[in-house]
């Protein structure tokens, strides 16, 4: 489904990827870790064509993706959570999942006089789709909540829903564990593998959670400094020396213990 070939993204002289290459296949869950600075979030900036890469090949399905600019992404089917929260402080869980739907957005731009029967019927989508979202992650009844009342991990759980909305066929999730507490992590857990298998999607998951990685990854891919230190299953990258190095000599999934 998505395959990044020899990726190279150098920020003056700074290699943030020196020859990525990952894939994920369809109803995967892969995950992408490494330390602070590795170029897991670089990664996702290239797929979502925020940043180019002076090498490498990008391609999801057989579409080229850096011939495309990045508004044309979403509608490919990538959904996509960022690192920290983005969420508008002013909205509601429903606005916010609204939002998520893509192009509608653009509708309520358009004043009353000219809002086209195409933009009723895409608030209309755009309004179940989220209905649907909000129902799946138990967000329902939180509805009319404005978004920053919430715990945050509850917040957490709007923000996968706004990337979902659009219903994507790959799902990228940026640490979507950060600040969680155990009982939300747990939570979070079960989230992504029933997104997984209720909806049809593929996930890239980039998380320092290891027990998280651990316990939902069917692979994972291993970066430190932009290069690619370890892949393969999770209990292969758990016992790989260059990986147990990696995180200063900490047996992988222990350092959280
Ligand atoms: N737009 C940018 N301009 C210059 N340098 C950047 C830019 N984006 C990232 N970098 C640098 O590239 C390297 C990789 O950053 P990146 O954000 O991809 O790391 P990461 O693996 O996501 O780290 P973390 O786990 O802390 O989120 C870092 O050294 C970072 O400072
Ligand atoms: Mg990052």
């Amino acid at each position: 489904m998505l395959e990044l070939s020899d990726v190279e993204v150098r920020f003056g002289g700074l290699k943030a990827l020196d020859g990525l290459s990952l894939e994920v296949g369809v109803g995967e869950i892969v995950s992408l870790i490494g330390p602070n600075g590795a170029g897991k979030s670089t990664a996702f900036n290239v797929i979502t064509r925020i940043v180019h890469p002076q090498a490498g090949r990008v391609r999801f399905d057989d579409i080229d993706l850096l011939e495309l600019p990045p508004h044309a992404i979403a509608g490919l089917g990538i959904g996509r959570t960022y690192q920290g929260l983005e969420l508008f402080g002013s909205m509601t869980v429903g606005e916010t999942l609204i939002v998520g739907y893509e192009a509608v957005e653009r509708c309520g731009l358009l004043s009353g006089a000219i809002r086209s029967t195409r933009c009723t019927a895409l608030t209309e989508s755009a309004h179940r789709a989220a209905r649907e979202v909000a129902r799946r992650l138990d967000l329902d009844g939180l509805w009319e909540q404005p978004v920053t009342a919430l715990p945050y991990g509850v917040q957490k759980r709007v923000d996968i829903g706004r990337a979902l909305v659009g219903r994507p066929r790959l799902l990228l999730l940026d640490e979507p564990a950060a600040g969680l507490t155990h009982s939300d992590l747990d939570e979070l857990g079960d989230a992504i593998s029933r997104i997984r298998s209720d909806l049809d999607v593929s996930v890239l998951l980039v998380e320092h959670h290891m027990p998280l990685v651990m316990s939902i990854s069917d692979r994972v891919y291993v970066l430190d400094a932009g290069r690619l230190i370890a892949d393969g299953s999770p209990e292969e990258v758990r016992s790989n020396q260059r990986v147990i190095e990696a995180y200063l000599g900490v047996p992988v999934g222990e350092e959280h213990a």
